[in-house]
C-alpha cells in the first residue's frame, strides 16, 4: 500500500471522505454528516466544560462523556507521538472534532491507498461505517479531540499493511476490560 502525498489541512470547513447517501442523493439523516453536526453543536455548548489534556501527559487517555442507545461521545487526549493504529469502528458511523492541537490522520481511500491529512483545532471530519484510518499527534503540543459514534461501537478491528495490502491484525470488543476507543 502506498501513501499519497495529499495533505489537506482542515479549518472550520468539513471534509467528509465517506458519506452514505439516500436515494435522493442527499446525506442520510442518521449518517456521518448529521453526526458531525450534532458533535459540532455538542462541542460548542460544552466548550467550557470539555476536559483538556493534562500538562506532561505521556499516554493517550480518554473519557466517556455520553452514552445512549443511539450514540456515544468520547474525549481523547493525545500527547506527542501517541496515536492509534489502522482500525475500523465495528460498523458504526463516526465523527471527530479537534478542540486543541493538531491530529494527523491516514485513511484508506476507495482505491486502497492511504490518504493523509491534518485536522487542526476547530476542524473535524466524519466517516461512514466501513472507514479505516489511523490517527496520531505528530506535534509537540498535546491534542484533544471529541469523537461521536453511532450506534455505540461494539468492536474495533485493527489492521497492518504487508505485501498483500491491508491485513487484519486483531479485534477488540467493548466487553474487554481494556476497551478503549
Ligand atoms: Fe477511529
Amino acid at each position: 500500500m502506498t501513501i499519497t502525498q495529499e495533505t489537506r489541512t482542515l479549518g472550520t470547513d468539513r471534509t467528509v471522505p465517506a458519506t452514505p447517501l439516500g436515494r435522493d442523493g442527499r446525506p442520510r439523516p442518521n449518517g456521518p454528516l448529521a453526526l458531525l453536526d450534532l458533535l459540532q453543536s455538542y462541542v460548542a455548548e460544552a466548550a467550557e466544560l470539555l476536559p483538556r489534556a493534562e500538562p506532561g501527559l505521556t499516554e493517550r487517555t480518554y473519557e466517556l462523556l455520553e452514552l445512549t442507545d443511539e450514540l456515544e461521545i468520547w474525549a481523547i487526549h493525545w500527547p506527542q507521538g501517541q496515536g492509534l493504529e489502522l482500525h475500523d469502528h465495528g460498523g458504526s458511523v463516526g465523527a471527530l472534532w479537534v478542540v486543541e492541537g493538531t491530529l494527523e490522520e491516514h485513511y484508506v481511500r476507495p482505491e486502497q491507498v492511504l490518504g493523509r491529512r491534518n485536522i487542526v483545532a476547530g476542524g473535524g471530519a466524519a466517516f461512514g461505517p466501513h472507514y479505516v484510518h489511523d490517527v496520531v499527534n505528530s506535534q509537540a503540543a498535546p491534542a484533544t479531540s471529541v469523537h461521536a459514534y453511532s450506534p455505540p461501537m461494539e468492536s474495533m478491528t485493527f489492521y497492518r499493511q504487508d505485501e498483500r495490502g491491508l491485513v487484519v491484525d486483531r479485534a477488540e470488543y467493548r466487553a474487554d476490560p481494556s476497551w478503549a476507543p
